[in-house]
């Protein structure tokens, strides 16, 4: 974010959290380096440059390189995963505007994690208990039926990969377990320890270790 070394203020930049902070920054910052107005009032690229008077062309070749300034700022003031989005912009407003049509105003964030741990929707959540599917819970329909499961989402953002997930999980797991022996490296409980983040992380990898069960020539 801003800050001051002697008189020169740094870029602040911007990686998808705190849009309304960023913008203020950013727009301070624009305005400190005299480039503020071409990114408020936007710069039209002339369709034939060789029909216009030669002062309008010396007007079109400075205003064209303070837009291309004030592009390269905003290029260079958001992070790797919000480039792309800009990438195409050929002004400096355009820039602006895309990131603003994206980031402005309230984005709700649902934690799908909590709902599946919610002791009053799951009678001991942390309890690893698959047959719930087939007795107490047999009527809940993890395809964006029932609120109180949805791995894959719901509604009309839903996993667009859910059947497929659905399959490959299914022979990919019953293939593991079929065809190795799994346990912990000291044969104790795995480490189930949470990391912070937005879905569930593992704090620490998951260590196991996998025994063939059949002779090794099964496996080629
Ligand atoms: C067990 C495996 C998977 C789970 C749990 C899962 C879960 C999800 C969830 C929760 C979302 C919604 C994300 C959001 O809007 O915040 C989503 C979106 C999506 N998933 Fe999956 N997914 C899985 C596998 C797959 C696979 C295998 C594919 C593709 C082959 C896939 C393709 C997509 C796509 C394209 C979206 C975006 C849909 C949209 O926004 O319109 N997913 N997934």
């Amino acid at each position: 974010m801003a800050s001051s070394s002697g008189d020169k203020v740094s870029m602040p930049l911007f990686h998808g959290d705190d849009y309304a902070s960023w913008k203020v920054k950013m727009r301070t910052y624009l305005m400190s380096e005299g480039l503020w107005c071409i990114v408020a009032n936007g710069y039209l690229e002339p369709s034939d440059e060789t029909t216009l008077p030669e002062s309008k062309k010396k007007e079109l070749e400075s205003t064209s390189m303070v837009n291309a300034k004030a592009l390269s700022k905003l290029q260079n003031g958001v992070g790797v995963t919000i480039f792309p989005r800009i990438i195409r912009a050929r002004s400096a407003k355009e820039a602006w505007d895309i990131i603003a049509k994206e980031f402005e105003g309230t984005q709700l964030l649902v934690k799908i994690a909590k709902i599946h741990h919610d002791p009053k929707l799951w009678p001991n959540p942390e309890e690893f208990k698959p047959k719930r599917f087939l007795t107490t819970h047999k009527h809940i329909d993890y395809r964006g039926q029932d609120f109180e499961l949805i791995p894959f989402k719901s509604g009309r953002r839903i996993c667009l990969g859910m059947s497929l997930a659905s399959e490959s999980m299914l022979l990919t797991l019953a293939n593991l377990l079929h065809g190795f022996d799994i346990a912990s490296p000291t044969g104790g409980p795995v480490d189930m320890t949470e990391g912070p983040g937005f879905t569930l992380h593992k704090a620490n990898p998951l260590e196991v270790l996998l025994t063939p069960s059949f002779p090794a020539h099964l496996y080629a």
